[in-house]
């Protein structure tokens, strides 16, 4: 509910408070309505159902948010859209983003992604959009960049209407559960204890996780890119932390942002690359210990979304058996698709 202090001054010394709610707000009530009707299950907190739609698994809030902003975010043709699966590297690309499209603004000292988590300044249209309207990425209308959890099929009709470019991140199914269990665990404020690394696994690979399931988030943006490769870029994970000064190349230059001659051999991409680099973000102040976003609450600390950058950590958790399961299911779903020799 946002708060406005309204003074009369008809009547000196009084002060009425009184609450105006958020567009957003006006119309919670029927969504939760809408939602209520959909299926819902169990999730990996047992009292944090996920709720089906659009053929995939959400938490309350976020098809709350994601129903508003298929009502009424505005993507602009100019606008980027950074879109990913929860946990496969969103801040960094958020990151990468921004320190591309903003670096004549900035020196080495004055960026903000020295002082703010990228999450402060790319706001996801199904969480800041909906519920935190006056964060400063928000009230910038010079700001283009936006980002989502939400597969491909869920977007606002605005974001092919604009014709807008996107961005698709992903990455190793395993990696990503493992990063997803264990992000959960930080978790600040909640509904209750979380599942087994056993039952939890055993759910993401039944499709039953956020934004689940995840492989077919996955295709949902690869089949889009298949009919429109000029409109979204597909980046991997793995490949990105093997060679990162080419996938910023290549990034900046899809964003109409790219590199000079000039530029390169000053040394500017790889100054790109150093500042979003994994040990960079995740030794600033702002991203160390129990520090918090400064713009909006959040239930983790900033420092939950820089853990190790690895890639195969899974390894360190999952048993042969539950990899096989998941490579299995790699095969079974991206068999065809292109994907798996990608
Ligand atoms: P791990 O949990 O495997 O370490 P997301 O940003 O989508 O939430 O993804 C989080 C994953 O990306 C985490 O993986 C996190 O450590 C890693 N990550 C965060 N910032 C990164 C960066 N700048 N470079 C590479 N990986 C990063």
């Amino acid at each position: 509910m946002g708060l406005l202090t309204v003074t009369d001054t008809t009547l000196p010394n009084q002060e009425e408070t009184v609450t105006e709610s958020t567009e957003f707000e006006k119309n919670q009530k029927r969504y939760k309505e809408l939602i209520a009707s959909f299926p819902h299950e169990k999730g990996w907190r047992p009292k944090n159902p996920l709720i089906q739609y659009g053929g995939h698994w959400l938490m309350q809030p976020r098809i709350e948010g994601c129903m508003y902003a298929q009502e009424f975010f505005q993507a602009r043709p100019t606008d980027l859209l950074l879109c990913s699966y929860p946990k496969t590297g969103t801040t960094w690309l958020k990151a990468l983003t921004f320190a591309i499209s903003n670096r004549s603004r900035f020196n080495d000292s004055t960026n903000p992604l020295l002082k703010r988590n990228p999450h402060e300044l790319v706001p996801y249209i199904e969480i800041e959009f909906a519920f935190f309207p006056n964060v400063d990425a928000l009230k910038d209308k010079e700001n283009t960049l936006f980002a989502t959890h939400l597969p491909h099929g869920l977007l606002p009709e605005s974001v092919a209407r604009s014709g807008c470019k996107m961005v698709y991140i992903w990455r190793d199914p395993k990696d990503t559960f493992i990063s997803m269990w264990i992000f959960y665990q930080k978790q600040k404020t909640h509904d209750g204890p979380l599942n087994s690394l056993e039952e939890s696994f055993d759910m993401f690979c039944r499709g039953l996780s956020s934004n689940g399931p995840y492989l077919d988030h996955v295709l949902t943006y690869w089949k889009a890119y298949q009919e429109n490769p000029d409109q979204i870029l597909f980046l991997k994970y793995e490949k990105m932390r093997a060679d990162p000064l080419l996938y910023v190349k290549r990034l900046a230059e899809f964003m109409g942002y790219g590199f000079t001659a000039e530029e390169e051999k000053e040394g500017i991409v790889d100054k790109v690359v150093n500042l979003c680099s994994f040990d960079t973000l995740k030794n600033l102040e702002s991203n160390q210990g129990e520090k918090n976003m400064e713009n909006r609450p959040s239930s983790f600390a900033n420092s939950a979304f820089f853990r190790k950058g690895e890639i195969g950590d899974w390894q360190n958790y999952l048993t042969p058996e539950m990899a096989a399961r998941i490579d299995g299911l790699m095969v079974e779903k991206l068999k065809g698709s292109g994907l798996l020799e990608w």
